[in-house]
């Protein structure tokens, strides 16, 4: 609980991370506003919190300007997930670059603290190994994934750049993936993927051979590092990287996927999709000397968690048999 309640905004607070984060800022004990278009985002995610006195949720799209009094501004709002984001490309380059600039606006305004939700994609295929903050990354921008890589990149920019010519405090955080409880079940992510494959029974669909790595960071670790960052004096900035370092074969991902969830699925292959990095790791040494952060939560205990999760979900849709 802390000692002075804040006005927090979320945006994207109703997706998958930012359900977690009002849900922390509340128990931390501030008034939290969600503001979400709903495009990925359920009301079932943000549903218990409903009732909070200190919660509030407005229905709206960042690419659009917004006028309220806070004093700290989380922006999360952006399809995060391949299916997603290039259901709409040019509404998610706006997503990121407008909603920027409107966030921004904003936090100059009324001279709130903004931390924005960065990414892993903005070192596109990284040809350094694992990726430090001061690589400038490997982005074709030009192919599919480029709406969301170059949005995010050129969301960074613009928070530098408010940074420099209005003194805006800003943070940036680089997330690499992460994964939990109320990730969407259909949103084509490995780890839900593989989870809602496996409990339906369905074979597991690995992209090429299943040995291009990847390292998952349990959602609880990932919010406490957020918290950190924000709150860090005006001297931090960013950007940081907060993600789990520890790396495996995505096939190995599928194996324990399917002994955790006893499934008899077998694992098809498919063709990698175009510009699929090949390796994904961070180096967290920044977000350990400046946050004292690093992640808790090993991979059999966030993957049973999520489990529980995508069993209850699937068993109240009726898709699978309740146990
Ligand atoms: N989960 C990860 O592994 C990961 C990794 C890197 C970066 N991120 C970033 O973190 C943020 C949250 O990701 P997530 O995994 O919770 O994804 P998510 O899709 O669950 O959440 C995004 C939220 O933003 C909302 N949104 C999208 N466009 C909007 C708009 N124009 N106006 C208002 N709301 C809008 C969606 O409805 C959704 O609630 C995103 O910015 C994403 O790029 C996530």
């Amino acid at each position: 609980m802390s000692l002075t309640r804040k006005r927090i905004l979320v945006t994207g607070g109703a997706g998958f991370l930012g359900s977690h984060l009002c849900e922390r800022l509340l128990r931390d004990g501030h008034d939290v506003l969600c503001v979400d278009n709903y495009f990925t985002g359920r009301k079932d995610n943000i549903l218990h919190l409903m009732e909070h006195p200190h919660f509030e949720v407005m229905r709206h799209d960042v690419t659009w300007p917004l006028y309220v009094e806070v004093d700290e501004i989380f922006n999360l709002a952006c399809p995060a997930s391949p299916v997603h984001y290039q259901f709409d490309p040019v509404q998610t380059t706006k997503t990121s670059v407008i909603g920027a600039i409107n966030m921004l606006g904003l936090a100059k305004r009324v001279g709130a603290k903004i931390m924005q939700a960065s990414t892993s994609e903005v070192y596109g295929d990284p040809t350094v190994h694992p990726q430090t903050e001061e690589y400038r990354g490997n982005v074709n921008p030009l192919g599919p994934r480029a709406c969301y890589d170059e949005g995010k990149r050129c969301a960074e920019t613009l928070f530098f750049d408010y940074y420099r010519q209005h003194k805006t405090a800003i943070k940036v955080a680089r997330i690499f993936n992460t994964y939990g409880p109320r990730m969407h079940p259909n949103d084509g992510r490995v780890v839900s993927n593989f989870i809602v494959q496996a409990l339906r029974g369905e074979d597991i669909t690995l992209y090429g051979d299943g040995m291009q790595t990847r390292a998952f960071c349990y959602v609880d670790d990932l919010i406490e590092g957020f918290i950190r960052l924000m709150a860090t004096g005006p001297e931090v900035t960013g950007p940081i990287n907060i993600g789990n370092p520890h790396e495996i074969p995505v096939r190995e991902l599928a194996e324990r996927v399917i002994a955790l969830t006893g499934a008899r699925s077998k694992i098809v292959h498919r063709p990698l999709p175009q510009d699929d990095p090949l390796q994904r790791c961070p180096d967290i040494s920044m977000a350990r000397s400046v946050l004292g952060w690093e992640p808790k939560v090993d991979l059999e205990t966030g993957l049973t968690r999520a489990t529980a999760y995508f069993r209850q979900l699937l068993a109240d849709s009726g898709q699978i048999a309740d146990r």
